[in-house]
């Protein structure tokens, strides 16, 4: 694909639907045929290498209009203390499994959904009993995720009892119009009060989410959202310009040709998001990856991150969620049905799954290494004997003269401009076969 002008380039945004990457290739070329892969996979030989573990909760208040995570709402406490059974037994099959027993874990992140939606003592059961099953040590990273309406005092002692040592709260907006216009459940205030209890943990790193561009969003609203975010001094602030999935109300939405309000353009969004790193910076933060700025990029290092777009082992529990071992991808079942009764079968839930080529694990580590803006020669010819300058030549020098990256001997790094379009690069370097495919 020959990209020049940036125009060009520009012309290949989505107007609606997934534009960040997780993982590649593509969900939709995941399937229940290369179910086969995992057993031989968990069973293999013992390895040294760190391993990283996601715990999916999927349980929120109130399904936001623009989310297109899986997550339930009106679930019972029983419901819920139930789903921690099921994590914990599944939790037990993978701890026995020669592959992953024993190993040195590098982060735990409890995603959603909502996990700061459970109970106290449940969130106090399922991370030590996580941590019986797989120990930590004094380096783990372990994330929390939060909403603003969920945080208590008692939460906040719960998350300090299993050693969490990064918590992330989704703020998105600091204007009451826009949260509710969007669906979301709580108001500035809810974040202000949030955050002080969150502050009071004096955690190693809390980071907020901010959403750029949400549906009727203007400008002096998302200047004044940064400007508050800022203020709160945050250790990291994470930005993602809005997206608006084809499993979300908001997609549906804009889908009727009566809908008045149109989504923000990616021009704008992308101009908001480069505005906001513009302040951050400003304000002594460093922009660390394509979507976050740490005040302290060593100190607030996301660890999470880097194992996972190093191309690091993770094990992912709960519904859902994916994983991604020695090469081969899986996902569990997204039925809470078939989740819990498989698990309760001594079995592993998977719905579907993927053994990678070479030629795709090279891709997936080269797109993953493109939201760090910064992608090195050596580490690639370390990790795969390929010199991936060479392999990506046309694509990069389109990228070059399109101003998107600057290439020298060693490295590859991505310009502010190229940054802020990390994941539609990454296309760039999918295979054809891979380029037009729906992503989910
Ligand atoms: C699982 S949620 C975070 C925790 C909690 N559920 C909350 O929302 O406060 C993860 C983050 O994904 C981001 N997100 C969700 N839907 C999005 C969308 N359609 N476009 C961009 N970001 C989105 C939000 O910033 C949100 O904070
Ligand atoms: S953004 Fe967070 S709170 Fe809203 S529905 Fe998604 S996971 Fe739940």
């Amino acid at each position: 694909m020959n990209l020049n002008p940036l125009d060009d380039f520009d012309s290949i945004q989505p107007s609606t639907g997934n534009y960040f990457i997780s993982t590649y290739p593509p969900f939709s070329t995941w399937s229940e045929s290369q179910n086969h892969f995992v057993k031989p996979t968990v069973d293999s030989a013992p390895t040294e290498e760190p391993l990283g573990l996601y715990i999916h909760i999927p349980f929120c208040l109130k399904k936001c209009d623009f989310c297109y995570y899986l997550s339930v709402t009106g679930k019972s406490a029983e419901d819920q203390s139930r789903y921690v059974d099921t994590l914990l037994s599944e939790a037990e099959i993978y701890a026995q499994k020669t592959y992953l027993s024993g190993r040195k874990i590098s982060f735990i992140y409890f995603g959603g959904g909502t996990p700061s939606l459970l109970k106290p003592n449940e969130i106090k059961r399922l991370g030590l009993g996580l941590k019986e099953l797989f120990p930590t040590n004094s380096e783990t990273e372990i994330s929390f995720e939060c909403s603003p309406k969920t945080v208590t005092d008692e939460k906040i002692d719960s998350l300090k009892s299993i050693g969490v040592t990064r918590v992330s709260m989704g703020v998105q907006s600091f204007d009451n119009e826009i949260l509710l216009k969007n669906g979301r459940v709580h108001k500035v205030e809810d974040v202000l009060k949030a955050y002080e209890k969150i502050k009071n943990g004096s955690f190693k790193c809390m980071n907020i989410d901010l959403m750029a561009g949400m549906l009727t969003e203007k400008w002096e609203s998302w200047n004044s959202t940064v400007q508050q975010a800022i203020k709160l001094q945050p250790d990291s602030i994470t930005v993602y310009p809005t997206e608006h999935p084809a499993n979300t109300k908001q997609y549906k939405d804009l889908s009727l040709e009566n809908e008045r309000v149109k989504p923000t353009s990616w021009i704008e969004k992308r101009d908001r998001v480069k505005h906001a790193f513009k302040q951050l910076e400003e304000q002594g933060y460093t922009v660390a990856t394509a979507y976050s700025a740490l005040k302290d990029p060593v100190k607030h290092q996301f660890k999470y991150q880097h194992h996972v777009w190093n191309g690091g082992d993770m094990l992912g529990l709960g519904l859902s969620s994916y994983s991604y071992l020695k090469g081969i991808h899986f996902q569990n079942s997204t039925s809470f049905t078939d989740y819990q009764e498989k698990v309760a079968l001594g079995r592993q839930p998977i719905k579907r799954a993927r053994s990678l080529l070479s030629s795709e694990l090279l891709i997936r580590e080269f797109i993953l290494a493109l939201k760090f803006g910064k992608i090195s020669k050596l580490s690639f010819l370390n990790r795969f004997g390929i010199d991936v300058l060479k392999e990506f030549w046309n694509e990069l020098l389109s990228l070059s003269q399109a101003g998107l990256v600057e290439i020298d001997d060693d490295e590859v790094h991505l310009t502010r401009e190229g940054l802020l379009r990390a994941d539609t690069i990454a296309l760039l370097f999918y295979l054809p076969e891979h380029q037009e495919i729906r992503y989910s």
